[in-house]
């Protein structure tokens, strides 16, 4: 679906933690209202060095009378996000948007786990932010699994600290919370849940979803992943995101990660023959 491009207004560009920043910016009140997962393409207005927009995440959405708000949680790993973190109050910066399918929300389950790496927790906090307003989705039922690399690179967990009770935070060295990979934290624990009664929804680097799949490998367990990948248009025109996932009759097919997920399921990701 075309969507359009908003100029939006920054309010805010704050740098959370170190080389983390949290961006707020109002938007004219067209701009739909998100599903969690959904992400916008940014970059800054009128310039064309870098000339492509980045991918990121819609972290937190509201509305207000003429207008609405999104906030953005990004990590700087290079020139596209490195500009975005000197923008100021005042700057305008081209949103793209809502774009991408978004998690699917399933009917309720007496478990529901989220297992975040590092900036991973972006989508997962908006997917908990809605799950909360549901009537059934109470805090009881969400189990919240967030890993980072060190105590410094922590970030999003006390708007969580808010909306949930369990939380396992891990750190590759131990520093803060448990020692080890998510993913190996998650392992341990993964016998608590019944596949029958549990989603899992999981967002983080291509490695950390990589042993996510071998471990619920042959499990009945319903995962839904967000995947990260470069992205140059961001609306399904330029197959530079093509990723090999299987159909629903188990066949090898590319599918685009800007238009047809970036969510899919995990069982149906095909790692080893990506392009
Ligand atoms: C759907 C989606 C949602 C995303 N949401 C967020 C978010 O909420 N917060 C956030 O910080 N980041 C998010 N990202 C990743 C973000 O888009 C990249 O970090 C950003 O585009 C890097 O641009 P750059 O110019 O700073 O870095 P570049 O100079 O383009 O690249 C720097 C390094 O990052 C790697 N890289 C670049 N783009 C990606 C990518 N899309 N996926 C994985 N590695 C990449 C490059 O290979 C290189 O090693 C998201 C990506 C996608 C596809
Ligand atoms: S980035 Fe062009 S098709 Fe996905």
């Amino acid at each position: 679906m075309t969507k359009d491009i908003y100029i939006g207004g920054i309010l805010k560009n704050e740098e959370i933690q170190e080389n983390c920043f949290l961006m707020k910016v109002k938007l004219a009140s067209s701009f739909e209202d998100p599903l969690p997962g959904q992400f916008v393409m940014i970059r800054i207005a009128g310039l064309n060095d870098p000339f492509l927009s980045r991918p990121i995440s819609i972290y937190s959405f509201s509305r207000g009378k003429n207008y609405c708000l999104i906030e953005l949680l990004f990590r700087v790993v290079g020139k596209g996000t490195q500009i975005l973190a000197g923008l100021i109050k005042g700057s305008q910066v081209e949103i793209h948007g809502p774009l991408g399918n978004g998690f699917e929300i399933q009917t309720v389950k007496k478990n529901i786990v989220f297992i975040a790496g590092g900036i991973g927790i972006a989508p997962l906090s908006l997917l908990i932010e809605s799950l909360c307003r549901r009537a059934y989705c109470s805090p009881s039922v969400m189990t919240v699994y967030l890993g980072f690399q060190g105590a410094s690179t922590v970030v999003g967990l006390d708007k969580l600290k808010k909306l949930c009770r369990d939380i396992t935070v891990c750190t590759d060295d131990g520093i803060m919370g448990k020692k080890g990979l998510v993913t190996q934290i998650f392992q341990k624990d993964v016998r608590k849940f019944s596949p029958d009664n549990t989603s899992i929804y999981a967002c983080g680097p291509k490695e950390m979803l990589k042993s996510l799949a071998k471990i619920l490998n042959k499990s009945k367990f319903s995962c839904q992943v967000s995947l990260e990948e470069r992205m140059a248009c961001g609306t399904g025109a330029c197959m530079g995101c093509a990723v090999a996932i299987k159909d629903k009759k188990g066949v090898f097919d590319y599918k685009r990660v800007c238009a047809d997920g970036p969510v899919f399921n995990l069982q149906n990701i095909i790692w080893e023959s990506r392009i």
